[in-house]
């Protein structure tokens, strides 16, 4: 197969990392397929082809397993599309707001990769942007946190059930995006002492910018294959 028939599938391409990867495998030359609740204009009329689903909902899979084609062989499936939450205590979440982070950062991966896995002939690399929070505990980051170490799991458990595809949780470090938008606009507050450190390294190379970062990653997608199948990797650690 030539390079420029390569499939790769994001989620989350309307903003930040995944939209700078979007928009350099298009740039590549690969076939992109990807999914927002919004349509990136700019990328679409690059080639993008995109859905608009709101991963909150698993009412989307259907639309999704309608929308993926039949067959197919992906390269790369990258599970980017998160949503952070606010950055408080546990005791001030409410459980409605942990059961919607929870929906979007970790169920509907699995109704995507269930739908994938259905309609799909080969997957052979699926990467799911994880976070250093996933391991930290670090006071306020809530249901965020939470829904990343279960994410971590849930990569591990479908490497179990299917050895024909590599699975990875890659946290890609820090990145100025929208998320880090939210937090360098927080009050200071010593209860949080890790986001005064996120503000301190927004503009200096410890926070590259999501096309920097993308760059990056692309250089790192086919180096995971060499790890265990399931395995969590955070990127400041290679
Ligand atoms: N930025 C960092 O420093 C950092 C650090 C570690 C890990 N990460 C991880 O990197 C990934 C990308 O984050 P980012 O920083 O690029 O954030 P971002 O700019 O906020 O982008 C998030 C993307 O996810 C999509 N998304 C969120 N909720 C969705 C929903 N309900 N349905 C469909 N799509 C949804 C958004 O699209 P719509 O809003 O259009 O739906 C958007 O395209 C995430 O997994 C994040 O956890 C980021």
């Amino acid at each position: 197969m030539s390079d420029n028939q390569r499939k790769v599938l994001i989620t989350g391409v309307s903003s930040g990392l995944g939209r700078a990867l979007a928009e350099s495998q298009l740039q590549a030359g690969r076939e992109v397929w990807g999914c927002s609740r919004r349509v990136p204009e700019e990328l679409v009329e690059k080639g993008l082809r995109h859905l608009e689903l709101d991963l909150s909902d698993e009412m989307g899979a259907a639309p999704l397993r309608a929308w993926l084609p039949e067959g197919a062989v992906w390269d790369l499936v990258i599970l980017n599309a998160a949503r952070l939450g606010e950055i408080r205590d546990m005791a001030d979440t409410p459980l409605s707001d942990l059961r919607l982070t929870m929906e979007v950062n970790v169920w509907s991966q699995k109704w995507t990769l269930d739908a994938l896995f259905d309609r799909s002939a080969v997957v052979r690399q699926v990467v799911a942007i994880s976070s250093g929070a996933s391991q930290s505990g670090n006071r306020g980051w809530n249901g965020y946190g939470i829904s990343k170490a279960a994410m971590n799991m849930l990569m591990a458990l479908y490497a179990a059930e299917r050895p024909d595809t590599h699975f990875t949780a890659l946290a890609p470090g820090l990145v100025e995006t929208a998320m880090q938008d939210y937090l360098g606009g927080l009050p200071d507050d010593p209860r949080f002492s890790t986001v005064a450190r996120l503000k301190q390294a927004r503009g200096t190379s410890d926070m590259p910018d999501a096309a920097t970062c993308a760059g990056i990653l692309e250089e790192v997608f086919p180096k995971l294959l060499r790890r265990e199948n399931g395995s969590f990797v955070d990127i400041r650690r290679m």
